[in-house]
C-alpha cells in the first residue's frame, strides 16, 4: 500500500472496508459514494496514472490508491470485498483469475458490471469452488445514480449478501425512505433482473420516442414539446426517462442554435443488453413485444443509409394529422401510459417466468420498489405496481391488477385513435402498435390460433384439439390432397 502522506490522516483505518477494481466513470463515481458513507475504500486501476489522478482530484477523502492488484487485496479489511467494476465479458474474468490467488477464504468478490446473467452463475460457481464468495450486482443509475445514489440489484448467497448490506443500502438511493437495493435471489438473478430492467428501459425510451415523432408530424415546436413532456412528468407519467426528455428537448445546439435533438444524428447505439432480454425471452416463450420493437427499432435506425435510399424508392401516405395540439397531447398521453404498462406487464411475466424455471423466488413487488430510486426506469407508477403485487403475488398478467385494467380499459380508445393516426399518415410507431397487438391478443377471446392448427394438420399431420372435447384429446382430419 503506498497511501500518500496527505490520506495517512488519523480517521485512516488500518484497512479499507471496500476495494473498487476499476476507475472508469461508474467505478469512480461508486467510490467516491462509498466513502461518503463513512467506509474507508481502496481503488485500483489497471492504468495507475487514472488513479493518481482520481486520488489527487480527491484529496482528504478516505481514499487509498494500490498500484498493483496484490496491493489492494493486502489493503483490505477481512473477509475483503471488492466491487469489479471492469468492462463485461472477457474482462472480468480476466482480473478475477488475477485475484484469485491473492484471495482467502470467504473473501468477496462483487461483480458490478451489466454482465450475462449466465456468465455471473458460471462466475459464482466457479468461485465457490475456490472457497471464494460471488456477489453479481446489477447497478442501475449512470454516472450520476453512481455518485449520488443508485439502484442496486445483487444476486448471491442470503449470507453474502448479509455481509455486503450496510455498503449497499448506505449507498443505494432512497426511495420514500427505503434503501433501492434488496437481495434479488442466488447466483445470476441480480444480473438477470438488471438485463430485464433494461430491456424495460429501451421499451420505455422508444415509447418516448414515438410520442415525439407524432408531436413533430404533427407540427410542434421542440419547445412545444419539451414543455409537454415536462407537464407530464407532474402525472402519472412521471419518470426519469420523461424528465430528461423534457429537458433534452429545450436544449439548443450552440453552433447553430437549432434544437440540439434535431442536430443528433438518428441513428441508435445500443451495447446489447435488450438483445439478451429478447433471446432469453425468446427462449423461454414469453412475449415481450414492446422491448422486441425497441430494439429492433434501434436496429432500424441504424440503417441510416439503406433508410436514406429507401425514403426516395418506396412511397407512403403524406402526414396528416389534423387533430388540435391539446386534444392529440391527451391522446398521445393515454398511448403512452398504456403501452408502458404493456412492457412492464410483459417484463414482469418474464421475470415471472424464469423465477419459476430458475427457483429464484423474485419477489416482484420488491423489485418494482427498488426500481422506484436512482435507476433509469424510475417512475412514480413502480409504486403501483409493487401494490399489484403486495396484494396479488400470483397475479398472471400485470394488465389485471384492477388499477391498471381501469387505466387500459380507460386509455384503449384514444390509443388506438393514435395507432390508427400515425399508420394512416405512414409513421412508424413499431412500439406503440407492438403493445396495443398484444393488448388485443391478450384479451381475445378466441385467436385465428384454430385456422392455424388446421393448417398444421393439414401439412403435417400435427393435429388439433376441438372446442367441443376436453383439452388435451388430440384429432387429426384426412384433409383434401392439394394437387401441384
Ligand atoms: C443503467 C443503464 C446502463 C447503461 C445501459 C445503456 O441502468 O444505468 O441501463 O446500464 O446506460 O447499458 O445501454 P445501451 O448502450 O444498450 O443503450
Amino acid at each position: 500500500m503506498t497511501p500518500t502522506a496527505k490520506q495517512a490522516t488519523a480517521t485512516m483505518k488500518q484497512q479499507s472496508d471496500l476495494g473498487v477494481l476499476g476507475l472508469a466513470v461508474m467505478g469512480r463515481n461508486l467510490a467516491l459514494n462509498v466513502e461518503s458513507h463513512d467506509f474507508q475504500v481502496s481503488v485500483y486501476n489497471r492504468t495507475y496514472s487514472t488513479t493518481d489522478e482520481f486520488i489527487a482530484a480527491n484529496d482528504g477523502k478516505r481514499l487509498v490508491p494500490t498500484r498493483t492488484l496484490d496491493e489492494l487485496v493486502q489493503s483490505l479489511a477481512s473477509p475483503r470485498k471488492i466491487l469489479l467494476m471492469v468492462k463485461a465479458g472477457a474482462a472480468v474474468d480476466a482480473v478475477i483469475e488475477q485475484l484469485i490467488p491473492l484471495l482467502e477464504r470467504g473473501d468477496i468478490v462483487i461483480d458490478g458490471g451489466n454482465s450475462h446473467y449466465t456468465d455471473t452463475e458460471r462466475r459464482d460457481a466457479y468461485l465457490t469452488s475456490k472457497g471464494l464468495r460471488f456477489i453479481g450486482a446489477g447497478i442501475s443509475g449512470g454516472e450520476e445514480g453512481a455518485r449520488k445514489g443508485p439502484s442496486i440489484m445483487p444476486g448471491g448467497p442470503t449470507s453474502t449478501w448479509e455481509v455486503m448490506q450496510p455498503i449497499f443500502e448506505s449507498i443505494a438511493a432512497k426511495a420514500e425512505g427505503e434503501p433501492c437495493v434488496s437481495h434479488i435471489g442466488p447466483g445470476g438473478a441480480g444480473h438477470y433482473v438488471k438485463m430485464i430492467h433494461n430491456g424495460i428501459e429501451y421499451g420505455d425510451m422508444q415509447l418516448i420516442c414515438e410520442a415525439y415523432n407524432l408531436f413533430k408530424a404533427a407540427g410542434f415546436t421542440s419547445d412545444e414539446m419539451a414543455a409537454t413532456f415536462k407537464r407530464w412528468n407532474e402525472g402519472d407519467l412521471q419518470s426519469y426517462l420523461i424528465q430528461i426528455t423534457g429537458i433534452a428537448l429545450e436544449q439548443k445546439d450552440p453552433q447553430t442554435g437549432a434544437p440540439m435533438v434535431e442536430i443528433i444524428l438518428d441513428k441508435a447505439g445500443q451495447k446489447g443488453t435488450g438483445r439478451w432480454t429478447l433471446i432469453n425471452a425468446a427462449e423461454n416463450a414469453v412475449v415481450i413485444s414492446t422491448i422486441n420493437a425497441a430494439v429492433e427499432a434501434r436496429v432500424l435506425s441504424a440503417l441510416k443509409e439503406q433508410r436514406v435510399a429507401a425514403s426516395r424508392e418506396l412511397q407512403g401516405p403524406k402526414a396528416n394529422i389534423t387533430v388540435a395540439k391539446p386534444e392529440l397531447v391527451a391522446k398521445v398521453h393515454d398511448a403512452l401510459y398504456a403501452s408502458k404498462i404493456v412492457s412492464y406487464a410483459q417484463g414482469m411475466a418474464l421475470l415471472m417466468t424464469m423465477s419459476e424455471k430458475k427457483d429464484w423466488q423474485l419477489d416482484l413487488g420488491q423489485i418494482a420498489a427498488i426500481w422506484r430510486g436512482g435507476c433509469i426506469i424510475r417512475a412514480r407508477f413502480l409504486n403501483r405496481i409493487t401494490d399489484a403485487y403486495r396484494s396479488n403475488p400470483a397475479l398472471a398478467n400485470l394488465m389485471l391488477d384492477p388499477f391498471f385494467k381501469g387505466v387500459l380499459n380507460k386509455a384503449q380508445q384514444n390509443w388506438r385513435e393514435v395507432v390508427a393516426m400515425a399508420v394512416s399518415s405512414g409513421i412508424a410507431v413499431p412500439a406503440f402498435s407492438a403493445s396495443l397487438g398484444y393488448y388485443d391478443s391478450y384479451r381475445a377471446e378466441r385467436l385465428p390460433a384454430n385456422l392455424l392448427q388446421a393448417q398444421r394438420d393439414f401439412f403435417g399431420a400435427h393435429t388439433y384439439e376441438r372446442v367441443d372435447k376436453p383439452p388435451g384429446e388430440r384429432f387429426h382430419t384426412q384433409w383434401p390432397e392439394v394437387i401441384g
